[in-house]
């Protein structure tokens, strides 16, 4: 699979950045406020999900309902804390072997892309510099519809003018597994084997393929 790769589209938190643990941790300062809780396991259905849907995912599992204006102010307090917590984010966070892998493939003139849910991934690819690793960058700002809707990775390997079999997505969430599947895609899942059960391989990191891919 990997070996007709001509353009890698990769998830952003997760994958590039160790962020979904900040989101993980603004999402739990929300429920901390509101009085309910969730589990990791809970957590898992939140990434990739767009901010919107992962507070309709929480609500749905506490068993509460709000009208819509007090769900904005929730998300909008949500975003407030994660973007504390990224707003000091160095280079120490990208995760082992991102850089390594981008610049390698780039080097064999693999095309890459981002393609993340996040409306804070320009932040986030700005503190850390590394935008110039992606020769296009579709993130929450540009799609209207969320993982796993195929459109983010669509709409990256139309940019990239690959065609989308020729695509290989990295991710480390089930809905961005299936979206890049629903996108004709080959899905590579960062992460555990247990979680990511749809993804054609799964590997702890992208440090993996620093040892071991041909590219
Ligand atoms: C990523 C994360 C999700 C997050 C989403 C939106 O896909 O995996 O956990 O909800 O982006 O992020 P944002 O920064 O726009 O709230
Ligand atoms: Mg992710």
């Amino acid at each position: 699979m990997i070996r007709e790769m001509r353009a890698a589209i990769f998830d952003l938190d997760g994958v590039i950045v160790n962020t979904a643990k900040y989101h993980y941790l603004a999402w739990k300062c929300l429920a901390n406020k509101y009085g309910f809780d969730f589990t990791e396991a809970d957590n898992e259905r939140l990434k990739g999900v767009s901010r919107t849907q992962s507070l309709e995912i929480l609500l749905e599992i506490a068993g509460l309902s709000f009208d819509d204006s007090t769900k904005a102010q929730m998300a909008v307090s949500k975003n407030e804390w994660y973007v504390n917590y990224i707003r000091h984010m160095d280079a120490s966070e990208i995760l082992p072997g991102a850089i390594e892998y981008l610049q390698r493939i780039r080097a064999k003139g693999i095309k890459t892309g981002l393609g993340s849910a996040s409306r804070n991934a320009p932040l986030i690819l700005e503190r850390l510099d590394i935008s110039a690793l992606f020769d296009v960058i579709v993130d929450g700002n540009k799609v209207t519809k969320a993982k796993p809707d195929p459109e983010v990775f669509l709409r990256a390997a139309n940019e990239l003018g690959i065609p989308p079999a020729r695509c290989i997505v990295f991710e480390d969430a089930e809905a961005g597994i299936e979206a890049a599947h629903r996108a004709g895609m080959g899905a590579v899942g960062i992460g555990n084997t247990r979680i990511l059960k749809e993804a054609d391989i799964v590997i702890p990191g992208l440090f993996e393929l620093v040892v071991i891919s041909p590219y």
